[in-house]
């Protein structure tokens, strides 16, 4: 089959070389791609927000599936128009990826199916703001409503910090913002391959949220993952799903809005039991990068099965190794970034046994025959370690790190460490 990607981070390129291993999927093409994905299939020229666009390409190319890799173009119900164009689409509609899209639309589809989750006000005021952070208590956590990459959250002890992040989310265009409980315990990401009905779970994993080692520091888009994790409960997956994803997607489905794609669940395991912290209705990124690489069933396939609503019930196939991935982040980040910086050392990393290189902020620069990679985002590149164990995988993913080099990039230190026994 041929497929068309949409997206251009290190959550395709490990979907893309997921993919690739599939012997069912002939060709890729990709949009808008990475010197990454180049490698991978052909990268084609599209406005990935644009529906009619995708579609037009999708058509023209005699593409048998799309899959999207982002939320931008869920949200904004790129799926819908070229599932209109008669070809089936990995990925929810517009009307499905409010789960995602907005945190209090979110909130009222778990009320509505029963799923424990944090107690919570959405506010559209400041004076609400305040009444809702005085009933709660600190620690404080102030969520925007709408689409953030991963920085529209913030968990504070300090009121007046958590009063800032409200007022910047209440100064944006209908700003609304969710005041939500303190959830405490570990968190974890399982990974929910939907068909409209049928609900088939991933080995769950966990990411590092905070910028620096001890869970200091800003929240991002996510430092580093590994999978699987050891100190789970057995039964957490069945419970996630019996509990949390099957009534969600029932509820969708009851209301006209099927969803079919990835319903990735965020939970945090408290003292008083399982709450979902959110939702997002694409893979994460870098959960993916440590999920996929242990999938034994061929993707491909299995994204195809999701997008005619014809999954299977029977459970997915493993590999028994684990696998730990580190971020390398550009100077600044999760603030403002510097692009532009020299990549080097990659090959060097991807040699190394048991290591390989996912990219996601890079680019190529330079005059034409002395290009070289350069930085281009926040998140330049994961390195992803397998092995026997965790202890083995993360000391793969470290070693092949350090062959890399970039001025001013910063990584963790303390990836998988705690789960590793290290
Ligand atoms: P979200 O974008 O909603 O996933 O939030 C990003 C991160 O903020 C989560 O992964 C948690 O680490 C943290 N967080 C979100 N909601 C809560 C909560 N209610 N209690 C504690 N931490 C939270
Ligand atoms: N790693 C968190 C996310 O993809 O949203």
């Amino acid at each position: 089959m041929k497929i068309l990607l949409l997206g251009s981070g290190g959550r395709e390129h490990a979907i893309a070389r997921a993919l690739m291993q599939d012997t069912a999927v002939a060709e890729l093409l990709i949009a808008p791609g990475n010197p990454a994905l180049a490698q991978l299939g052909e990268l084609v020229d599209c406005d990935v927000l644009d529906g009619a666009a995708v579609a037009r390409v999708a058509v023209e190319r005699g593409v048998d599936l799309v899959v999207v890799g982002p939320e931008a173009p869920l949200v904004a119900g790129v799926a819908d128009a070229v599932r209109a164009a008669g070809i089936p689409v990995f990925g929810p509609s517009g009307a499905a990826a409010q789960l995602e899209g907005s945190k209090a639309f979110a909130k009222r589809i778990m009320a509505e199916a029963g799923v424990p989750t944090a107690m919570a006000h959405v506010c559209t005021d400041l004076p609400q703001v305040e009444d809702a952070l005085d009933s709660f208590g600190a620690p404080y956590v102030v969520k925007d409503d709408g689409l953030a990459a991963g920085k529209g959250v913030v968990v504070t002890s300090d009121r007046s910090e958590a009063i800032v992040h409200a007022e910047r989310c209440l100064a944006k265009d209908g700003g609304t913002v969710v005041i939500e409980e303190y959830l405490d315990g570990p968190e974890l990401s399982l990974f929910c391959v939907c068909d409209g009905t049928r609900v088939v779970p991933l080995q769950p994993a966990q990411d590092f949220k905070r910028a620096y080692d001890g869970d200091a520091g800003p929240n991002t888009g996510g430092m580093g993952a590994y999978s699987p994790l050891p100190w789970l409960p057995e039964g957490t997956v069945d419970d996630v799903v019996a509990r949390v994803a099957q009534p969600v997607v029932d509820q969708m489905q009851r209301r006209g809005t099927p969803f079919v794609g990835l319903l990735y669940c965020g939970l945090a395991l408290t003292s008083r039991g399982m709450r979902v912290v959110e939702f997002n209705v694409r893979f994460g990124d870098p959960e993916t990068q440590v999920v996929l690489p242990r999938l034994k069933t061929p993707l491909g396939q299995l994204m195809m099965a999701a997008a005619r609503g014809e999954l299977p019930k029977a459970p997915l196939d493993w590999d028994a190794q684990a696998a730990v991935c580190v971020v390398l982040a550009a100077s600044g980040y999760p603030g403002r970034v510097r692009t532009g910086d020299l990549i080097s050392g990659i090959a060097d990393a991807e040699v190394m046994p048991g290591a390989h290189v996912i990219q996601a902020g890079t680019r190529m620069e330079g005059a034409p025959g002395e290009e070289h990679l350069a930085t281009a985002g926040g998140r330049i590149l994961t390195v992803v370690g397998q092995g026997k164990d965790l202890a083995h995988a993360r000391k793969k993913a470290y070693a092949a790190l350090r062959k890399i080099h970039v001025a001013g990039s910063h990584y963790r230190n303390d990836i998988a460490a705690r789960a590793a026994g290290a």
